[in-house]
């Protein structure tokens, strides 16, 4: 119900209100500026500075020196923050050693960054996928995914990540009870001040395919990842991973993948009223560069048009990988 009756035509009409530009301007009723955008980006220990990812035309492998560049470009944009997901040649097993390297690719890239820039905020993705043999957010036994003795991997990883110099640390992994394993794992070590930003609600997704190809995970991924990941059936139960992850410590929540789930978002912020995030998957990406690579869709209205729903949604911010392009447009 609306809070009043509007008159009928031809005393109501709502195109006066869409007339020229200067009034579309001073009635709209959301915002969107370079400051509500986060910038993924896909880093790698490979010898190359750049290297293309195929299904992601226009995002690149970087190296750290290539990501601490890449994060001047942001600062320099106005973006407040970039994620760092990780590509990671050599030896990967169950247990996903790789992740809690106090000198691996993660804490060199935060160390470079934060080098070059110190000023922008920088979010790490803490979850076990890009480093396991079987390409799954935990560890495996009997061909389970355990979420108990995943916890103390998760809570090692976010120290460490928390230690090299992150801002924010972002459990991607979806076991039960991470958030808090991660939140007295910083709180023991002197880390009361690094933020969570807990992927809250992230749905098993055929949306995240260009991404494991991105970081390399999808040749080993063995199965699909839907005991932890949600499913997409459902909403209610976002409700309860949210309250969940806000009980245990969490600063900020994460939906996604984003477009096809901006009914979560909306019901997300609305009830909680907490900086709800959520993020323009690597699918979604990919699915307009392509209908943009045919002429179908118009890039830079594309681009606008979808994130601004984010923001009519609710949302605090978007991760997108078209964060440098997008502020651009937006005149930065
Ligand atoms: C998992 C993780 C994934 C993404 C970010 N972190 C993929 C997955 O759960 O398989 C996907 C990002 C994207 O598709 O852009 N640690």
């Amino acid at each position: 119900m609306l809070p009043f009756q509007p008159a009928p035509f031809p005393l109501a009409r709502p195109r006066r209100l869409r007339s020229s530009p200067w009034i579309r301007r001073l009635v709209a009723e959301t915002m969107l500026t370079p400051a509500d955008l986060i910038w993924p980006l896909i880093v790698h220990d490979g010898a190359e500075d750049r290297a293309p990812v195929a299904s992601m035309p226009g995002v690149f492998r970087l190296s750290p020196k290539a990501a601490a560049r890449a994060a001047v470009e942001a600062r320099d944009l106005g973006i407040p923050a970039v994620a760092l997901f990780p590509n990671v040649g050599g030896e990967k097993d169950n247990v996903g050693t790789g992740a809690t390297d106090p000198d691996g690719l993660i804490p060199d890239v935060i160390r470079a960054i934060k080098d070059a820039a110190p000023e922008i905020g920088v979010i790490t993705d803490v979850a076990l996928d890009c480093y396991t043999d079987h390409g799954h957010d935990g560890v495996m036994e009997d061909g389970r995914i355990v979420n108990d003795a995943t916890l103390e991997r998760l809570a090692e990883q976010a120290f460490i990540h928390a230690h090299a110099g992150a801002d924010v640390v972002a459990p991607s992994d979806m076991m039960d009870g991470r958030i808090q394993a991660v939140r007295e794992a910083l709180e023991a070590n002197g880390f009361q001040d690094t933020l969570i930003l807990a992927y809250a609600a992230k749905y098993a997704s055929c949306f995240y395919g260009p991404y494991r190809d991105a970081v390399g995970s999808s040749k080993s991924l063995t199965g699909d990842k839907k005991t932890y990941q949600m499913d997409y059936a459902n909403a209610d139960e976002a409700l309860k991973e949210v309250a969940m992850d806000l009980s245990e410590g969490a600063d900020a929540v994460m939906v996604k993948p984003g477009t096809p789930y901006l009914d979560v978002v909306r019901r997300v912020s609305e009830t909680f009223r907490v900086p709800t995030f959520a993020y323009q998957v690597s699918g979604e990406y990919a699915m307009m560069r392509a209908s943009i690579a045919n002429g179908w869709l118009d890039e830079d209205r594309a681009i606008l048009e979808t994130l601004h729903g984010f923001k009519r949604a609710g949302a605090a911010g978007v991760l997108t990988y078209f964060a440098p392009q997008a502020a651009r447009l937006l005149g930065a």
